[in-house]
């Protein structure tokens, strides 16, 4: 492909105007170089002038059917236009995406490589397919281990008030005479852990339910507002000041009904902890190009230090029984990985607590 680019050209005398002028810019010394080097790459690459018409394609990226016409040489948008949709930046930026393409029925996960040289860019394409399968059996292995992990905690925690429920009836049932008091506290402490089983359901269920919904773009800060009004008609809501710092542009990719849940708990946290009122700060931002940072912070008591790395175990709850299950924050953790981001929690006793979720920032293809 060298020869016949190079030599073709020089026996004939008659240069393609884009590849002369690139030799012009680049210099025999980078031509010579170059090419052998392009041609010697194991994955499929091609050079491009300044003005981003294709000079060189070696032999891997003609098998895709890149050919280069020194009469008329074609741009990355006429060669390929998946990848010139996918590659927004100017051809000095270097730059590197993911794309998922369909390839006779297939799907073909790539990654392009585009690294601006003297007087053009570098592309090179290379196959992440398999890389791909592999980190969704990863997410699908830990997800299942952690379900594994959440279920043993269920069964655990729903036959201590199902045992309790049986003994109560027990006792009630073997006792010569039942008094309108013991009566009384038997049927109590039967509703308790009643109603203790059905919040664990209602919150796995919910959980279940939303994982069946499409990502699809979803702005973060509509989000937060609607789970501040969920949170607003809880009975426990008496009086909070909300400061929210928004950012339009803080777009993710997401389950809309998750990413609700998350916000719900961690907002729901903070107005129980500040007992119905207080303060909360909540921030977006964008840090970087690619990530989006969300912060809520309360005013309330604030975590032990000894509680920090169990907040997001199953079933690790300060609240009074029946108050708290203790898998809000396990299932938003378990939400946001899902995402491929996460979440933390800062505290200092006293001076009220701050989580952070981050979420990959959401890019409109082309
Ligand atoms: N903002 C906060 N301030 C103080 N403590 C918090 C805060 N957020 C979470 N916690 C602590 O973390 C624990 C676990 O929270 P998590 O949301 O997982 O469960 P829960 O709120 O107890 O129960 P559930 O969410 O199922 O009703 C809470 O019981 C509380 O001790
Ligand atoms: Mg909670």
């Amino acid at each position: 492909m060298r020869r016949s680019l190079t030599s073709s050209s020089n026996r004939s005398g008659k240069q393609p105007v884009s590849q002369e002028r690139w030799m012009r810019n680049t210099g025999s010394l980078l031509h010579h170089a170059l090419f052998p080097v392009l041609h010697a790459l194991p994955w499929p690459a091609l050079l491009m002038d300044e003005e981003g018409r294709i000079v060189c394609a070696n032999r891997e990226m003609e098998r895709r059917g890149v050919r280069v016409d020194p009469q008329c040489p074609r741009s990355l948008q006429e060669a390929l236009p998946d990848y010139a949709a996918a590659l927004r930046g100017g051809l000095g930026e270097a730059q590197d995406v993911r794309l998922t393409r369909q390839v006779e029925a297939q799907e073909v996960v790539e990654r392009v490589w585009l690294r601006p040289i003297a007087s053009g860019a570098v592309l090179i394409v290379t196959d992440e397919t398999r890389l791909h399968e592999l980190e969704t059996e990863h997410a699908q292995t830990v997800r299942l281990a952690s379900l594994g992990f959440m279920l043993a905690g269920v069964c655990h925690e729903i036959s201590n008030p199902l045992a309790a429920i049986h003994s109560m009836l027990q006792t009630l049932q073997s006792a010569p005479r039942r008094d309108p008091e013991m009566l009384e506290r038997g049927l109590a402490s039967i509703s308790a852990n009643v109603r203790r089983i059905l919040e664990i359901s209602r919150q796995l269920s919910a959980f279940s339910r939303a994982s069946r919904e499409q990502r699809q773009p979803v702005g973060v800060d509509p989000v937060i507002e609607e789970a501040l009004a969920l949170v607003r008609h809880e009975r426990w809501y008496r009086n909070v000041t909300v400061e929210h710092h928004k950012d339009p542009a803080a777009v993710v990719h997401a389950n809309p009904r998750e990413l609700l849940q998350v916000f719900f708990n961690i907002l729901a946290n903070a107005v129980q902890a500040m007992g119905g009122q207080g303060r909360i700060l909540i921030t977006t931002r964008r840090p970087g190009e690619e990530r989006v940072e969300v912060m809520i912070q309360d005013d309330g008591p604030g975590i032990r230090p000894e509680h920090l790395p169990k907040l997001f175990d199953p079933f690790f709850s300060t609240k009074a029984s029946g108050e708290g299950t203790g898998l809000g924050l396990t299932i938003s953790n378990e939400i946001i990985h899902e995402h491929g981001g996460r979440i933390r929690a800062e505290s200092t006793l006293g001076k009220g607590a701050r989580f952070y979720i981050e979420l990959p920032l959401w890019r409109r293809p082309g």
